[in-house]
Protein backbone atom coordinates (compact mmCIF):
# COMPACT_ATOMS: atom_id res chain seq x y z
CA UNK A 1 0.00 0.00 0.00
CA UNK A 2 1.19 3.38 -1.24
CA UNK A 3 1.91 5.67 2.08
CA UNK A 4 -0.15 9.19 2.53
CA UNK A 5 1.43 11.36 0.43
CA UNK A 6 3.62 9.25 -1.35
CA UNK A 7 4.05 9.67 -5.10
CA UNK A 8 3.20 6.76 -7.60
CA UNK A 9 6.88 4.74 -7.06
CA UNK A 10 7.07 3.80 -10.84
CA UNK A 11 8.66 7.65 -10.63
CA UNK A 12 11.52 5.96 -8.17
CA UNK A 13 15.04 6.41 -9.32
CA UNK A 14 17.35 3.32 -9.11
CA UNK A 15 19.72 3.84 -5.82
CA UNK A 16 23.19 2.23 -6.92
CA UNK A 17 25.14 3.98 -4.87
CA UNK A 18 25.25 5.67 -1.64
CA UNK A 19 27.15 8.50 -0.37
CA UNK A 20 26.87 9.58 3.36
CA UNK A 21 28.56 13.16 4.00
CA UNK A 22 29.21 12.89 8.29
CA UNK A 23 30.96 10.01 10.02
CA UNK A 24 29.70 10.48 13.14
CA UNK A 25 27.71 8.89 15.14
CA UNK A 26 23.91 9.26 13.30
CA UNK A 27 25.99 8.64 9.89
CA UNK A 28 27.82 5.40 11.10
CA UNK A 29 24.74 4.12 12.70
CA UNK A 30 22.65 4.81 9.23
CA UNK A 31 25.85 4.25 6.77
CA UNK A 32 25.11 0.51 8.56
CA UNK A 33 21.72 0.14 7.71
CA UNK A 34 21.77 1.21 3.91
CA UNK A 35 24.62 -1.36 3.57
CA UNK A 36 22.55 -4.35 4.65
CA UNK A 37 19.63 -3.26 3.45
CA UNK A 38 20.20 -1.76 -0.18
CA UNK A 39 23.39 -3.90 -0.72
CA UNK A 40 25.16 -1.15 -2.45
CA UNK A 41 28.62 0.72 -2.09
CA UNK A 42 28.21 3.09 0.15
CA UNK A 43 30.72 6.03 0.96
CA UNK A 44 31.04 8.06 3.86
CA UNK A 45 33.08 11.68 4.29
CA UNK A 46 33.46 13.74 7.13
CA UNK A 47 36.14 16.74 7.46
CA UNK A 48 39.45 14.64 8.15
CA UNK A 49 40.60 11.08 7.22
CA UNK A 50 40.53 10.43 10.95
CA UNK A 51 36.88 11.14 11.71
CA UNK A 52 36.48 8.98 8.68
CA UNK A 53 38.84 6.25 10.03
CA UNK A 54 36.38 6.44 13.19
CA UNK A 55 33.41 5.73 11.02
CA UNK A 56 34.52 3.21 9.27
CA UNK A 57 35.76 1.35 12.02
CA UNK A 58 32.06 1.73 13.92
CA UNK A 59 30.57 0.56 10.85
CA UNK A 60 33.11 -2.72 10.37
CA UNK A 61 32.75 -3.18 14.42
CA UNK A 62 28.53 -3.63 14.18
CA UNK A 63 29.38 -5.77 11.17
CA UNK A 64 31.19 -7.83 13.18
CA UNK A 65 28.95 -7.91 16.31
CA UNK A 66 25.76 -9.17 13.88
CA UNK A 67 28.02 -11.80 12.60
CA UNK A 68 28.90 -12.82 16.26
CA UNK A 69 25.17 -13.34 17.07
CA UNK A 70 24.73 -15.40 14.00
CA UNK A 71 22.59 -12.44 12.12
CA UNK A 72 25.13 -12.27 8.85
CA UNK A 73 26.84 -15.29 7.71
CA UNK A 74 30.67 -14.55 7.48
CA UNK A 75 30.63 -14.40 3.50
CA UNK A 76 28.08 -11.67 4.09
CA UNK A 77 29.71 -9.71 6.81
CA UNK A 78 32.72 -10.01 4.11
CA UNK A 79 30.63 -8.69 1.36
CA UNK A 80 29.05 -5.43 3.13
CA UNK A 81 32.40 -4.77 4.79
CA UNK A 82 33.46 -4.54 1.41
CA UNK A 83 30.68 -2.25 0.18
CA UNK A 84 31.74 0.22 2.37
CA UNK A 85 34.54 2.90 2.22
CA UNK A 86 35.86 6.24 3.16
CA UNK A 87 36.80 9.58 1.33
CA UNK A 88 37.88 12.77 2.22
CA UNK A 89 37.65 13.87 -1.34
CA UNK A 90 33.90 14.90 -2.17
CA UNK A 91 34.75 14.07 -6.03
CA UNK A 92 34.45 10.08 -4.80
CA UNK A 93 30.79 11.04 -4.50
CA UNK A 94 30.28 11.56 -8.21
CA UNK A 95 28.77 7.95 -9.29
CA UNK A 96 26.58 8.21 -6.37
CA UNK A 97 22.48 8.70 -7.38
CA UNK A 98 21.78 9.06 -2.89
CA UNK A 99 23.40 11.15 -0.90
CA UNK A 100 22.51 12.17 2.63
CA UNK A 101 24.03 14.40 5.14
CA UNK A 102 23.75 14.12 9.22
CA UNK A 103 26.52 16.87 10.11
CA UNK A 104 26.48 19.84 12.33
CA UNK A 105 22.37 21.04 13.05
CA UNK A 106 23.04 23.99 11.66
CA UNK A 107 21.96 25.77 8.52
CA UNK A 108 24.83 27.29 7.21
CA UNK A 109 27.24 23.97 7.48
CA UNK A 110 24.26 21.73 5.98
CA UNK A 111 24.08 24.28 2.75
CA UNK A 112 28.05 24.27 2.46
CA UNK A 113 28.21 20.44 2.01
CA UNK A 114 25.49 20.22 -0.37
CA UNK A 115 26.47 22.83 -2.42
CA UNK A 116 30.15 21.37 -1.89
CA UNK A 117 28.96 17.94 -3.58
CA UNK A 118 26.50 19.18 -5.78
CA UNK A 119 28.68 19.94 -8.31
CA UNK A 120 30.69 16.41 -8.44
CA UNK A 121 27.01 14.89 -8.66
CA UNK A 122 24.78 14.09 -11.83
CA UNK A 123 21.35 15.75 -12.46
CA UNK A 124 19.18 13.20 -11.35
CA UNK A 125 21.25 12.61 -8.03
CA UNK A 126 18.99 12.98 -4.48
CA UNK A 127 20.61 14.84 -1.58
CA UNK A 128 18.74 14.03 1.30
CA UNK A 129 19.02 15.62 4.85
CA UNK A 130 18.95 14.03 8.60
CA UNK A 131 18.11 17.42 9.95
CA UNK A 132 16.34 17.07 12.95
CA UNK A 133 14.81 20.84 12.93
CA UNK A 134 15.60 22.87 10.12
CA UNK A 135 14.17 24.15 7.09
CA UNK A 136 14.47 21.71 4.61
CA UNK A 137 13.75 24.55 2.00
CA UNK A 138 16.29 26.80 3.14
CA UNK A 139 19.38 23.73 3.28
CA UNK A 140 18.13 23.43 -0.45
CA UNK A 141 18.07 26.91 -1.32
CA UNK A 142 21.52 27.76 -2.48
CA UNK A 143 21.36 24.65 -4.73
CA UNK A 144 21.05 24.72 -8.71
CA UNK A 145 19.00 21.45 -8.44
CA UNK A 146 16.47 22.30 -4.86
CA UNK A 147 13.92 20.16 -6.42
CA UNK A 148 16.14 16.99 -5.56
CA UNK A 149 16.34 17.93 -2.11
CA UNK A 150 14.40 16.02 0.73
CA UNK A 151 14.13 15.47 4.26
CA UNK A 152 15.08 11.99 5.66
CA UNK A 153 14.80 12.36 8.85
CA UNK A 154 16.11 8.79 11.15
CA UNK A 155 15.50 8.79 14.75
CA UNK A 156 18.31 7.20 17.92
CA UNK A 157 19.21 4.29 17.76
CA UNK A 158 18.60 4.16 13.93
CA UNK A 159 18.59 -0.04 13.78
CA UNK A 160 15.89 -0.12 16.23
CA UNK A 161 13.52 2.96 15.55
CA UNK A 162 10.77 1.83 13.03
CA UNK A 163 10.36 5.24 11.99
CA UNK A 164 11.81 7.85 9.17
CA UNK A 165 10.20 11.58 8.69
CA UNK A 166 10.01 12.33 4.88
CA UNK A 167 9.82 16.04 4.19
CA UNK A 168 8.90 17.60 1.10
CA UNK A 169 9.93 21.47 0.80
CA UNK A 170 7.84 23.31 -1.84
CA UNK A 171 10.83 22.73 -5.01
CA UNK A 172 10.99 19.02 -3.82
CA UNK A 173 9.53 16.84 -7.19
CA UNK A 174 7.48 13.76 -7.20
CA UNK A 175 10.92 11.54 -8.64
CA UNK A 176 12.97 13.02 -5.39
CA UNK A 177 10.02 12.09 -3.13
CA UNK A 178 8.85 8.48 -4.91
CA UNK A 179 12.39 7.89 -4.61
CA UNK A 180 12.54 8.33 -0.71
CA UNK A 181 9.61 6.22 -0.13
CA UNK A 182 11.48 3.32 -1.99
CA UNK A 183 14.16 3.77 -0.21
CA UNK A 184 12.52 4.03 2.98
CA UNK A 185 10.89 0.73 1.80
CA UNK A 186 13.98 -0.60 1.11
CA UNK A 187 15.38 -0.19 4.74
CA UNK A 188 12.37 -1.70 6.36
CA UNK A 189 11.26 2.13 7.95
CA UNK A 190 7.94 2.98 8.39
CA UNK A 191 7.90 6.65 6.96
CA UNK A 192 5.23 9.42 6.98
CA UNK A 193 5.70 12.83 5.30
CA UNK A 194 5.31 15.98 6.94
CA UNK A 195 5.25 19.28 5.83
CA UNK A 196 8.44 21.07 6.52
CA UNK A 197 7.53 23.16 9.62
CA UNK A 198 10.01 23.74 12.44
CA UNK A 199 10.70 19.85 14.37
CA UNK A 200 8.46 18.59 11.45
CA UNK A 201 6.42 16.27 13.70
CA UNK A 202 8.00 14.15 16.69
CA UNK A 203 10.89 17.10 17.75
CA UNK A 204 7.69 19.06 18.14
CA UNK A 205 7.09 16.67 21.07
CA UNK A 206 10.03 15.46 21.96
CA UNK A 207 11.52 19.13 22.02
CA UNK A 208 8.23 19.87 24.66
CA UNK A 209 9.19 17.08 26.92
CA UNK A 210 12.70 17.88 26.96
CA UNK A 211 11.92 21.29 27.63
CA UNK A 212 8.99 20.77 30.12
CA UNK A 213 11.57 18.06 31.93
CA UNK A 214 15.24 21.15 31.93
CA UNK A 215 12.15 23.57 33.26
CA UNK A 216 10.99 21.40 36.43
CA UNK A 217 15.16 20.73 36.91
CA UNK A 218 15.92 24.42 36.61
CA UNK A 219 12.92 25.13 39.11
CA UNK A 220 14.17 22.68 42.18
CA UNK A 221 13.04 19.59 41.15
CA UNK A 222 16.35 16.94 40.79
CA UNK A 223 16.97 15.32 37.77
CA UNK A 224 16.75 11.44 38.90
CA UNK A 225 12.89 12.71 40.46
CA UNK A 226 11.84 13.89 37.38
CA UNK A 227 12.98 11.07 35.31
CA UNK A 228 11.53 8.97 38.37
CA UNK A 229 8.14 10.70 37.83
CA UNK A 230 7.74 10.30 34.32
CA UNK A 231 8.59 6.46 34.29
CA UNK A 232 4.86 5.18 35.14
CA UNK A 233 3.73 7.44 32.16
CA UNK A 234 4.68 4.76 29.29
CA UNK A 235 7.93 6.74 27.82
CA UNK A 236 10.40 3.64 27.08
CA UNK A 237 13.26 6.08 28.88
CA UNK A 238 13.30 9.00 30.91
CA UNK A 239 13.53 12.60 29.22
CA UNK A 240 17.22 13.24 30.18
CA UNK A 241 18.54 9.21 29.13
CA UNK A 242 17.07 10.48 26.01
CA UNK A 243 19.11 13.16 25.64
CA UNK A 244 22.02 11.37 26.71
CA UNK A 245 20.99 9.13 23.97
CA UNK A 246 20.55 11.62 21.14
CA UNK A 247 23.12 13.74 22.39
CA UNK A 248 23.13 16.70 24.38
CA UNK A 249 24.08 19.31 21.55
CA UNK A 250 22.09 17.60 19.56
CA UNK A 251 18.96 18.29 22.14
CA UNK A 252 19.82 21.89 22.58
CA UNK A 253 20.09 22.34 18.78
CA UNK A 254 16.56 21.01 18.31
CA UNK A 255 15.43 23.68 21.96
CA UNK A 256 17.22 26.39 19.78
CA UNK A 257 15.57 26.05 16.59
CA UNK A 258 12.18 25.46 18.63
CA UNK A 259 12.43 28.64 20.72
CA UNK A 260 13.55 30.47 17.63
CA UNK A 261 10.59 29.91 15.60
CA UNK A 262 7.76 29.64 18.33
CA UNK A 263 8.74 31.30 21.43
CA UNK A 264 6.34 31.49 23.21
CA UNK A 265 5.52 27.81 23.25
CA UNK A 266 8.90 26.23 23.77
CA UNK A 267 11.40 26.65 26.82
CA UNK A 268 14.81 26.97 26.10
CA UNK A 269 16.75 25.89 29.61
CA UNK A 270 20.15 27.35 30.39
CA UNK A 271 21.36 24.36 31.97
CA UNK A 272 20.80 22.32 28.99
CA UNK A 273 22.74 24.56 27.23
CA UNK A 274 25.52 24.81 29.76
CA UNK A 275 25.47 20.72 29.36
CA UNK A 276 25.32 20.78 25.70
CA UNK A 277 28.26 23.36 25.98
CA UNK A 278 30.46 21.82 28.58
CA UNK A 279 30.19 17.91 26.62
CA UNK A 280 30.76 20.10 23.37
CA UNK A 281 34.32 21.45 25.29
CA UNK A 282 35.42 18.43 27.35
CA UNK A 283 34.34 15.41 25.93
CA UNK A 284 34.40 13.17 22.87
CA UNK A 285 31.43 11.20 21.87
CA UNK A 286 31.88 7.59 21.03
CA UNK A 287 33.85 7.83 17.55
CA UNK A 288 36.07 10.19 19.46
CA UNK A 289 34.44 13.34 17.83
CA UNK A 290 34.49 16.46 19.66
CA UNK A 291 31.94 19.05 18.80
CA UNK A 292 33.53 22.45 20.45
CA UNK A 293 29.81 24.13 20.88
CA UNK A 294 32.06 26.99 22.52
CA UNK A 295 33.08 28.54 19.39
N1 LIG B 1 22.21 1.41 19.62
C1 LIG B 1 21.94 0.33 18.84
N2 LIG B 1 21.09 -0.64 19.20
C2 LIG B 1 20.49 -0.53 20.40
C3 LIG B 1 20.73 0.56 21.27
C4 LIG B 1 21.62 1.56 20.83
N3 LIG B 1 21.89 2.64 21.58
N4 LIG B 1 19.98 0.39 22.39
C5 LIG B 1 19.33 -0.77 22.23
N5 LIG B 1 19.64 -1.31 21.03
C6 LIG B 1 19.14 -2.56 20.47
C7 LIG B 1 19.64 -3.74 21.26
O1 LIG B 1 20.88 -4.20 20.76
C8 LIG B 1 18.54 -4.75 21.01
O2 LIG B 1 18.71 -5.31 19.72
P1 LIG B 1 18.52 -6.88 19.50
O3 LIG B 1 17.11 -7.15 19.89
O4 LIG B 1 18.78 -7.01 18.03
O5 LIG B 1 19.55 -7.55 20.35
C9 LIG B 1 17.26 -3.90 20.92
O6 LIG B 1 17.72 -2.56 20.64
C10 LIG B 1 16.49 -3.87 22.19
O7 LIG B 1 17.43 -3.60 23.23
P2 LIG B 1 17.03 -3.62 24.76
O8 LIG B 1 16.28 -4.88 25.09
O9 LIG B 1 18.22 -3.27 25.57
O10 LIG B 1 16.03 -2.46 24.64
P3 LIG B 1 15.11 -1.70 25.52
O11 LIG B 1 13.85 -2.41 25.65
O12 LIG B 1 15.79 -1.20 26.75
O13 LIG B 1 14.90 -0.47 24.51
C11 LIG B 1 15.38 1.45 23.28
C12 LIG B 1 15.98 0.34 24.13
C13 LIG B 1 14.86 0.88 21.96
C14 LIG B 1 16.49 2.46 23.00
C15 LIG B 1 14.17 2.09 24.06
O14 LIG B 1 14.62 2.51 25.33
C16 LIG B 1 13.57 3.27 23.36
O15 LIG B 1 12.74 3.13 22.46
N6 LIG B 1 13.94 4.49 23.80
C17 LIG B 1 13.43 5.74 23.19
C18 LIG B 1 14.23 6.06 21.98
C19 LIG B 1 13.68 7.26 21.27
O16 LIG B 1 12.68 7.86 21.63
N7 LIG B 1 14.38 7.66 20.21
C20 LIG B 1 14.06 8.85 19.47
C21 LIG B 1 15.01 9.90 19.89
S1 LIG B 1 14.77 11.38 18.99
C22 LIG B 1 15.86 11.31 17.73
O17 LIG B 1 16.66 10.47 17.59
C23 LIG B 1 15.73 12.33 16.70
C24 LIG B 1 16.21 13.65 16.91
O18 LIG B 1 16.17 14.36 15.95
C25 LIG B 1 16.67 14.20 18.19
Amino acid sequence: KRPAGAPDRELARKVTKVGIIGAGLMASQFALLFVRRLQVPVVITDLDQSRVDKGLDYIRTEITKLEEKGRLDSDEANRLRALVSGTTDKADFADCDWVIEAVFEDLAVKQQVFAEVEPHLSETAILATNTSSLSVEQIGAKLAHPERVVGFHFFNPVAVMPLLEIVKAPATNDETLATAFAVAAKLKKSAVLTADAPGFVVNRLLAKVMGEAARAVDEGTPVPVVEKALAPIGLPMGPFELIDLVGWAVAAHVQDTMVREFPERFYSSENLHALAKLQGVVEKDKHGKVTDLSK
